[in-house]
């Protein structure tokens, strides 16, 4: 169900189109998307796109190509980045699946995950998105020295992705060693789910790790 709030992105004027991305399974070219070669980051599951909007704001010189599940988020993502004037973002909506074998081999230097929906019951985890087919797509779009930043109240979701990038072994540096991970880490642009999370006392577990040379499995 449409929430009132959320019932003006209904429908997506011509403006919001111009940010929001092709649908299908071309591949995509972020030169020709941007008309200019310029360091690229990647947000998936960017919900409300407070994220991808001011981190776009604040990185003129980089851009952002965001990813979501939700068509109407994607127009209420597109309106948030008109109003603030971020040129240097485009959106893509429908599932990360099939949108990320899209995306050009290396070319990422910053990848975001934020608040992923957590599937907490048992029976359930097997629909969460950053299963081990996410991270080989995600080690496949990474350029080298990329991060991977992965944040989840959901602390067994967080382990699950610690646990599966070492399936991938060779292709991460876990840059919170010893640990492997942080807890509640101050950050600069808190998306919607993080707000609410902090403030309902939640513990957020944040996982960021380095992209090395090594080729992709
Ligand atoms: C819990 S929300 C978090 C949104 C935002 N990152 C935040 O922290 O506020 C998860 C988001 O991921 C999107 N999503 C769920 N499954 C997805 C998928 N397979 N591909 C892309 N986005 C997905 C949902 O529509 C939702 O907007």
């Amino acid at each position: 169900m449409v929430s009132p709030g959320m019932r003006r992105y209904a429908k997506r004027t011509d403006a919001q189109a111009t940010l929001v991305g092709e649908p299908g399974s071309a591949p995509v070219d972020p030169e020709a998307l941007f008309g200019r070669r310029a360091p690229l980051r990647l947000e998936i599951g960017a919900g409300h796109g407070e994220f991808v909007s001011q981190m776009a704001g604040a990185h003129p010189d980089h851009d952002f190509i965001a990813n979501e599940f939700e068509h109407i988020r994607v127009t209420k993502i597109a309106h948030k980045c008109l109003k603030s004037g971020v040129t240097n973002a485009r959106i893509f909506a429908g599932p990360a699946e099939t949108f990320l074998p899209r995306l050009p081999t290396g070319a990422f230097e910053r990848i975001y995950i934020l608040f992923p929906d957590p599937w907490p019951k048992h029976g359930h985890r097997r629909r969460r998105l950053v299963n081990l087919a996410c991270l080989r797509q995600l080690t496949r779009v990474a350029a080298p020295g990329c991060r991977f930043v992965f944040a989840s109240d959901t602390h067994n979701y967080a382990c699950q992705v610690l646990s599966n990038l070492t399936l991938l072994p060779g292709c991460w540096r876990n840059v919170q060693a010893p640990a492997g991970y942080r807890i509640d880490i101050p950050t600069r642009f808190p998306t919607v789910f993080e707000r609410h999370k902090k403030a309902e006392g939640c513990t957020i577990m944040y996982v960021i790790h380095e992209r090395t040379g090594s080729p992709a499995p």
